[in-house]
């Protein structure tokens, strides 16, 4: 399988197993350390919560709380990439009010399904599911306010084509405000891998300064990286335990440098290029 049909997979599983009562978590037991605590746990406070149904919080498997950090406007139009459960587009749809709307984007039937059903019991209107793959988005050009995302473009194989893809359906003034896990500086091939494993199923983080290189090659300007959470050693000693990794031995590689973090962005007003003479501008 490639890496997109083992995270269709992955994320399908969680699904159901949300639906019967089960745990997100994305490892083959409800029990695996793979359930990713502290990373997905604790990331939305009552106030929210309970503005959503139960199994919308309990289907959350993000890395940080997009909409909290996101500046959101009644009437406007917010995409959320890699929807899952559907707890941000809930969070979102409710901060837009009745003239606004919130997408939400994933490409795993099962997740789809139970978004859907959150849909349903939270009674909103102004919220749509749409099926398909973030590097795709199936939507025109220039017509989102806001992306958010929750741990989803480090899933991705192609995010140059998903931040293209972002730039694309942004209006002009448009913001790009998604928590993501990044790795800050480097770290060897094989420490990034173990610690790869333990953020998530699969996971491709990327280093901040690649970040914000794609970010500006796709065209958005005002990048700003800021960390939500930073992970040690201990946050993951377990799993790695359970891998056959000696932590102490990779503490050194691995302490301050994997993290959750809020990026954002915004797409510019014109993307015409001030003219600079009277030849320059054909
Ligand atoms: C880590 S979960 C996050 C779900 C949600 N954002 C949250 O905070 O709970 C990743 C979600 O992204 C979806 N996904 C992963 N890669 C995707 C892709 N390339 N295109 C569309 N959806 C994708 C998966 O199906 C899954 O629902």
């Amino acid at each position: 399988m490639n890496v997109k049909e083992t995270v269709r997979t992955n994320y399908g599983e969680a699904a159901v197993r949300v639906k019967t009562g089960g745990s997100a978590c994305c490892g083959s037991s409800p029990s695996s350390a793979c359930c990713v605590d502290p990373i997905t746990s604790n990331l939305y406070d009552s106030s929210q919560t309970s503005e959503i149904p139960e199994a919308a919080v309990l289907a959350s498997l993000g890395c940080g709380n997009p909409t909290a950090l996101a500046k959101l406007n009644a009437g406007e139009i917010v995409l959320d990439l890699g929807s899952g459960g559907g707890i941000d587009v809930l969070l979102s749809a409710k901060r837009v009010g009745p003239t606004g709307k919130a997408y939400g984007l994933d490409m795993t039937d099962e997740m789809l399904a139970l978004a859907r059903e959150n849909q349903r019991k939270a009674g909103v209107n102004n919220v749509e599911f749409l099926k398909g793959e973030i590097e795709n988005i199936p939507l025109p050009d220039n017509s989102v306010d806001v992306i958010i995302s929750n741990c989803v473009i480090n899933l991705s194989s192609d995010k140059d084509k998903v931040l293209r893809e972002a730039f694309r359906v942004l209006k002009p003034g448009g913001r790009f405000a998604v928590s993501d896990v990044v790795v800050r500086g480097e770290v060897p091939e094989q420490v990034r891998r173990s610690m790869e494993l333990w953020v998530g199923c699969i996971a491709g983080a990327l280093r901040d300064y690649d970040y914000i290189a794609k970010l500006a090659k796709a065209g958005f300007d005002s990048i700003d990286i800021e960390p939500t959470r930073v992970y040690s050693i201990e946050d993951a000693r377990q799993f790695l335990a359970g891998e056959g990794i000696d932590a102490d031995a990779i503490s050194k590689e691995v302490e301050g440098k994997f993290m959750s973090a809020f990026i954002r962005a915004e797409k510019p007003s014109s993307t015409t290029k001030s003219c600079c003479g009277p030849t320059c501008c054909s």
